[in-house]
C-alpha cells in the first residue's frame, strides 16, 4: 500500500483539484483506491456528488480507524472508495494531541487499510499543524501545488526548512506547478528559478484553465468527463508522473 499526499500549507492552490483526478487516475489504472478528505471543508464529498462523513468517535486510534471503516463509500468509479470529511475534523488535532505517539497515529491508522487498498490519497486542509505532522509522517509520497508566486515559494521553503528541522526525508516532497499563467512574466521567471534550488520538481506543469474551475458545476473530476482539453492532458500527464515515481506499476 502507498500513501500519497495532496499538500501545501498554502490554501487554495489546486490541492483538491489534484486529489480528486489522482484518483480518478488511479482508479482507471485498475489500483484499488481509498482517498480520505482530512479537510473539514469537505470539497471531496462535493466533488463526488456525496454527503459529509457521520460524526466520529475519536478517541483513541482504534475508534478513530473504526470511524473511518464506517464511512467508507463507493463512488460512480469502480475501485474508489471516499472517506468524506465532517466538520467534527477541525478537532483532529486535539484529538491526535491526547494520544501517545501522537505524531505518527495517522500512520497506524491506516495500516489497519492496507490489505484493501493500493494506493491511500490523502486531500489535506491548508495549514500546518499536528495533523499536517501526522501526513508528514504517514506518507510515502506529498505531492505540493504551487502557484508561481512570491508567496506559494516561500511557503514551499518554509516545509522545506521544517524537513530538515525534524529531520524528516526530504525527498518525499514532490512540488509541481500549479495555475500557471504562461504570459505572466513573474510565473516564468520562478519556474526557471525554484526547481534549480528545490530538488523533487515535478516536470509536469497544470495550467491556469477555466475547465478545471468547471469541476464546481459538473461536481466530478475533470479526468471523467475531458481527455483533449489542455487542462486534462496536464492532468493526466502529471497523475502519470506522479504514479510511475511513487510505485512499481501493477
Ligand atoms: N488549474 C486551475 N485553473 C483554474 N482554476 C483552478 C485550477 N486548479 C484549481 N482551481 C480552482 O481554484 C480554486 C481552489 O482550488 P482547490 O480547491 O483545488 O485548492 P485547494 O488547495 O484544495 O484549496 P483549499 O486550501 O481551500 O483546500 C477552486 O475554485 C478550483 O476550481
Ligand atoms: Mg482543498
Amino acid at each position: 500500500m502507498t500513501i500519497i499526499s495532496s499538500y501545501s500549507i498554502k490554501g487554495g492552490v489546486g490541492k483538491t483539484a489534484l486529489a480528486v483526478n489522482l484518483a480518478y487516475a488511479l482508479q482507471e489504472s485498475g489500483r484499488r483506491t481509498l482517498l480520505l478528505d482530512l479537510d473539514p471543508q469537505g470539497a471531496v464529498a462535493f466533488y463526488f456528488r456525496m454527503g459529509s462523513a457521520k460524526k466520529l468517535r475519536m478517541r483513541d486510534a482504534d475508534a478513530l480507524a473504526d470511524g473511518l471503516r464506517s464511512n467508507i463509500r463507493e463512488s460512480d468509479f469502480p475501485g474508489l472508495d471516499i472517506i468524506p470529511s465532517n466538520l467534527a475534523y477541525r478537532h483532529f488535532d486535539i484529538v491526535l494531541d491526547s494520544m501517545t505517539k501522537s505524531r505518527k497515529r495517522l500512520r497506524k491508522v491506516l495500516e489497519e487499510f492496507k490489505s484493501e487498498y493500493d494506493v491511500i490519497l490523502l486531500d489535506c486542509p491548508p495549514n500546518i499543524t499536528l495533523l499536517s505532522e501526522n501526513v508528514f509522517r504517514a506518507s510515502d509520497s506529498i505531492v505540493i501545488p504551487v502557484i508561481p508566486t512570491v508567496l506559494s515559494q516561500r511557503t514551499l521553503e518554509q516545509l522545506t526548512a521544517f524537513f530538515q528541522a525534524e529531520e524528516l526525508p526530504g525527498e518525499i516532497l514532490r512540488p509541481f506547478f500549479s495555475m500557471v499563467q504562461k504570459r505572466n512574466k513573474l510565473h516564468r521567471e520562478i519556474m526557471a528559478e525554484l526547481p534549480l534550488s528545490c530538488p523533487g520538481f515535478l516536470k509536469t506543469v497544470i495550467p491556469f484553465s477555466a475547465d478545471v474551475e468547471k469541476m464546481g458545476l459538473r461536481r466530478m473530476p475533470l479526468l471523467a468527463y475531458s481527455t483533449c482539453c489542455e487542462a486534462a492532458q496536464a492532468y493526466r500527464a502529471l497523475c502519470n508522473e506522479i504514479l510511475s515515481e511513487t510505485e512499481p506499476q501493477p
